[in-house]
């Protein structure tokens, strides 16, 4: 609900932050399984950044979920509104100048959808991290599958919660076909001539 608000405009705006930090700034938004390796890439793709002097921020599935999206389960419901608030605090560190690196899970297009309508399209480009579901449980770094087939977790994505695969993304990394290294030299290559460095 917002009755009785207005949008106010500033006179320091994106425009004028990207042009100080000398390049512009954009989402990248990681979706994939869990264990699918969204983080890991994400995380190598800002040290790189980070080391072509480009400011970065990551904003990553388990952390958020730790502060402001504590409120929230893994329902259908839930995660929507989870992916809902992420795309509204990505949409101002853009207009705060900032290269921001998105990890969640993401299940459902319509979803990443209004994200990419809420940072306006031009802005949002998504990364569709592709590893098999086979290949996540084997790897089980956090125990989530095993418990999972317990019946210890009721809703995890790929087991017992639907995943809707991005028909057309940006990019697409298939984990068992490419190295760390190579998806992240990947992403900086489609990225780089977006970026408008200066
Ligand atoms: S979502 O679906 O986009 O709202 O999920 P997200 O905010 O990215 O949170 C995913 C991380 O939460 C842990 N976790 C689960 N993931 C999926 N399904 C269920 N049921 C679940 N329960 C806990 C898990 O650590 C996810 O982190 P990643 O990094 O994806 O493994």
């Amino acid at each position: 609900m917002s009755i009785n608000t207005y949008k106010h405009t500033f006179k320091v705006d994106r425009k004028e932050r990207n042009a100080l930090n000398k390049h512009n700034s954009m989402l990248l938004w990681f979706t994939g399984l869990s264990g699918s390796g969204k983080s890991t890439i994400a995380n190598k793709v800002e040290q790189e950044l980070h080391a072509l002097g480009i400011r970065t921020y990551t904003l990553d599935g388990d952390n958020v979920r730790k502060g402001m999206n504590k409120d929230l389960s893994f329902s259908p419901e839930d995660r929507s509104e989870n992916i809902r608030r992420i795309g509204e605090m990505s949409k101002l560190f853009i207009d705060a100048g900032i290269v921001v690196l998105a990890s969640f899970v993401s299940p459902y297009k319509k979803d990443r959808e209004m994200v990419k309508a809420t940072v306006k399209d031009a802005n949002f480009i998504e990364v569709y991290v592709n590893t098999s579901v086979e290949e996540c449980e084997r790897r089980d770094i956090k125990g989530l599958y095993k418990k999972a087939r317990e019946g210890k977790i009721k809703n995890l994505t790929g087991i017992s919660a639907p995943y809707e695969a991005p028909e057309n993304p940006d990019i697409e990394i298939v984990t068992e076909r490419e190295t760390i290294d190579q998806a992240t030299r990947k992403v900086i290559a489609f990225i780089e001539p977006r970026l408008g460095l200066q």
